[in-house]
């Protein structure tokens, strides 16, 4: 097939870089305030689903990217046959719609970074936090800016190259993010009246479950290790043969799991110290965090390093979602890396402007009652991914099916554990738990 495709130089490298790609806003924005919102009982339901259907997911990518050797539309055809392919185009889709807000919101953090060190934000009073963020995000040009420095600063790395752009970024930056990460999440817990927000988040609390806890908690768990989109996939077709791939998979579930638990804990204790409310919605990232270090000691110095770990984060996952597009013109058509990646790129942006504009100028101009960011996110990660999501659980269970287990037995140290299991699992549970979230986000 392809002798000279692009491998990655070592596990720690591919995991990092995997790790980079799950790790994300997902994480950090995410995860914290929908375990805020919905209490106790979230984190439970959500370590369950990413046990069952996330890591089953994870190791279905993995599967047709090593054995193809092929990002997502190529590893259709060669592992599915005719019509699958299309599958992957939704993929490249699905990856190019969540980038182009995603490089928005990821502008923000970076000029979050600008205001805390500035000492903007020191102020304290969440109601002064929320005009200070209105008054940005409504701005016409200064997020559009963040953005497009965001998309360039992606593709700059994706046009280094997997094994030199990609992976050595990410062996830098994941660490980094770690450490940063554990240092607040210490912060947190330390605070006088911590012991509050440690119980709302870890002890289960059934009474606060409903439908939509579920539904949120599945969506987070596609949207944070970035699955139904070929992004995993993409990610192991530079997966070298001798890896032990069950292994490489649970080691990036743990992770992506670990770092989510470390943002609530570093979060969601803190916002209960300082007596704020914890069940903001997503804005409790730009809003009542920012009152939070406003209100803790030392709080300059952690709001800054939060900010930074997010753009970290944002950043290794944009390129991510980048890599996805531009492998399919470089596997499928041949097309050199750099100028595919600057004109990807320029695409993304361009459908990112009206996103950014919609926070303010443009706010007026609604389509189905949400702002085009809302429409833009909902589309692509309440949609298109579940939908990928269950069309590559059929694919590898029952069209790849038993090969897909071959593919790993060829080599004897690498048999996946429960195989069996694995396959019932991508057969009948997550198709019809997937169908279900998807029912419900319609209904809802
Ligand atoms: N997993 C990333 C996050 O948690 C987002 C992402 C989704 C990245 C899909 C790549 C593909 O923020």
């Amino acid at each position: 097939m392809s002798g000279t495709r692009e491998n990655w130089g070592s596990r720690f490298g591919f995991v990092m870089a995997a790790a980079g790609s799950a790790v994300g806003l997902g994480n950090m924005w995410g995860f914290p305030y929908k375990a805020g919102e919905h209490g106790g009982a979230f984190l439970i339901i959500y370590l369950a689903l990413v046990m069952v259907f996330g890591l089953s997911l994870v190791v279905a990518e993995f599967v047709l990217g090593r054995a193809s050797q092929r990002s997502p539309v190529g590893a259709f055809r060669i592992m599915a046959g005719r019509g699958w392919p299309a599958l992957g185009v939704l993929g490249i889709a699905t990856a190019f719609v969540i980038l182009s807000f995603y490089i928005v919101v990821a502008g923000w953090t970076v000029a979050y970074i600008g205001l805390m060190a500035r000492g903007a934000l020191a102020g304290g009073q969440p109601e002064a936090m929320n005009d200070i963020f209105n008054a940005f995000v409504t701005r016409p040009i200064a997020p559009i800016v963040y953005a497009g420095g965001f998309m360039i600063a992606s593709a700059a790395v994706v046009i280094g190259g997997v094994s030199r752009g990609i992976e050595r970024t990410s062996k830098l930056l994941m660490p980094m993010l770690f450490v940063i990460l554990i240092v607040l999440a210490l912060r947190s817990v330390t605070l006088p009246g911590a012991g509050v927000g440690l119980s709302y988040f870890l002890v289960p609390d059934w009474s606060a479950v409903t439908g939509a806890t579920w539904t949120a908690a599945i969506s987070q768990v596609f949207f944070s290790l970035s699955l139904g989109m070929g992004a995993m996939l993409t990610y192991s077709s530079y997966m070298p043969r001798e890896h032990n791939l069950p292994r490489n998979a649970s080691l990036v579930v743990t992770l992506d799991t670990l770092v989510a638990l470390l943002a609530g804990l570093a979060i969601i204790p803190a916002v209960f110290a300082v007596g704020l409310q914890v069940d903001a919605g997503p804005s409790l990232t730009f809003i009542t965090l920012p009152a939070v270090f406003a209100q803790m000691p030392g709080g300059v110095y952690f709001g800054v390093l939060f900010f930074i770990l997010l753009a970290i984060a944002a950043l290794t996952s944009a390129v991510s979602l980048l890599e996805v597009v531009v492998s399919y013109f470089v596997d499928e058509h041949n097309m050199r890396r750099a100028p595919v990646t600057v004109l990807c790129a320029l695409l993304v942006f361009a459908l990112g402007v009206p996103s950014s504009l919609s926070m303010g100028v443009w706010s007026d101009n609604t389509i189905f009652g949400q702002s085009f960011l809302d429409l833009m996110n909902f589309i692509s990660t309440g949609v298109m991914m579940p939908i990928g999501g269950l069309l590559i659980a059929l694919c590898v269970g029952w069209v790849v099916g038993p090969k897909a287990i071959e593919a790993l037995k060829s080599h004897p140290d690498q048999a996946m554990p429960l195989a069996g299991l694995w396959l019932f699992i991508l057969r009948f549970v997550a198709p019809v738990g997937i169908a279900w979230i998807l029912l419900q986000s319609f209904i809802g």
